[in-house]
């Protein structure tokens, strides 16, 4: 499993086991992937807390915009790849859904007990909107786990060039990927090797996307917008993150403690993504 997976749904689980003190536990579960991409998140997800819950009705539906990867028809191709040839009997034709980024996410208002996202938050162009759907489709006591990157980042971590999501301009932009390529920095070995991209394609496609898909944000906003949408909003569980790196763990496991670790996200939102709760 991926390790920004394992430590996501490590969250679910110390999430859950708090809200279940307050909402009663043995209840079925219904869980949101937003911007669920390729479905690895799913994938993993319904495994791991298929196994934690043993069977007691775990639901987990993925939720994407249509202006993203998701008009592609690559994108659904991989994303039926991943959930139907790892969970050929299930069907998924109603629990993937999809709409504009413009649109109400399609969810009946309180449908789910938890939302959870990875990589997405510095996606998303209108976040007031996205945390407003959030709080609609969230049933009262839910809340969500999202795990991103913040514009304090020194790397970009897209095309692993440091400072690229920093350049207003596509020519600043450009010549900062360009420099960093050529010394060996960032992930253009990887695109060269496994894509065949030249030097020139990989700037003008990273230029591009960063352009197009990134809206990158400081920690301090996104808590704020979190909490102006009426979340109760925490920095949690990026000590645990930190310790999972050292001791290179991989499993699911609930966390122990919900320690608020805003100082300690702080620090690490420099280095790597972040993890926030939202709770309504
Ligand atoms: C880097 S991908 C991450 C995909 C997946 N979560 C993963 O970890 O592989 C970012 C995703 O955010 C989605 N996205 C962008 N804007 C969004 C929005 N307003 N609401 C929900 N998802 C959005 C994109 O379509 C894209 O799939």
């Amino acid at each position: 499993m991926k390790f920004s997976h394992a430590h996501i749904l490590s969250c679910v689980l110390s999430e859950i086991a708090r809200m279940e003190k307050t909402l009663g536990s043995g209840q079925r579960l219904r869980i949101l992937d937003t911007g669920c991409g390729h479905g690895g998140l799913i994938a993993d997800a319904l495994l791991a807390l298929d196994e934690y819950f043993e069977g007691r009705g775990v639901e987990i539906y993925g939720f994407e915009v249509q202006e993203h990867g998701a008009g592609r028809q690559r994108y659904w191709d991989d994303l039926n790849e991943t959930l139907y040839s790892r969970f050929p009997d299930s069907d998924w034709s109603d629990r993937i859904r999809v709409a504009s980024s413009s649109e109400d996410w399609p969810f009946d208002d309180g449908f789910f007990d938890l939302v959870m996202s990875n990589q997405v938050l510095e996606h998303v162009e209108g976040l007031e909107g996205f945390f407003a759907q959030q709080s609609r489709v969230l049933k009262p006591g839910g809340l969500a786990i999202h795990h991103f990157p913040t514009v304090e980042s020194l790397v970009d971590p897209h095309s692993g060039v440091p400072f690229g999501h920093w350049s207003r301009s596509d020519v600043c932009r450009g010549r900062n990927l360009r420099v960093f390529s050529r010394l060996g920095i960032g992930k253009y070995e990887n695109y060269r090797v496994r894509r065949g991209h030249s030097i020139d394609q990989f700037v003008d496609e990273f230029v591009d996307y960063l352009r197009q898909f990134t809206f990158f944000r400081t920690l301090h906003t996104v808590e704020s917008l979190s909490k102006s949408a009426g979340f109760a909003t925490f920095a949690r569980y990026n000590v645990a993150l930190a310790r999972r790196w050292v001791d290179e763990a991989e499993d699911v496991w609930p966390y122990c403690g919900r320690n608020e670790d805003t100082w300690f996200a702080r620090v690490l939102s420099r280095f790597a993504s972040v993890t926030l709760v939202c709770e309504k």
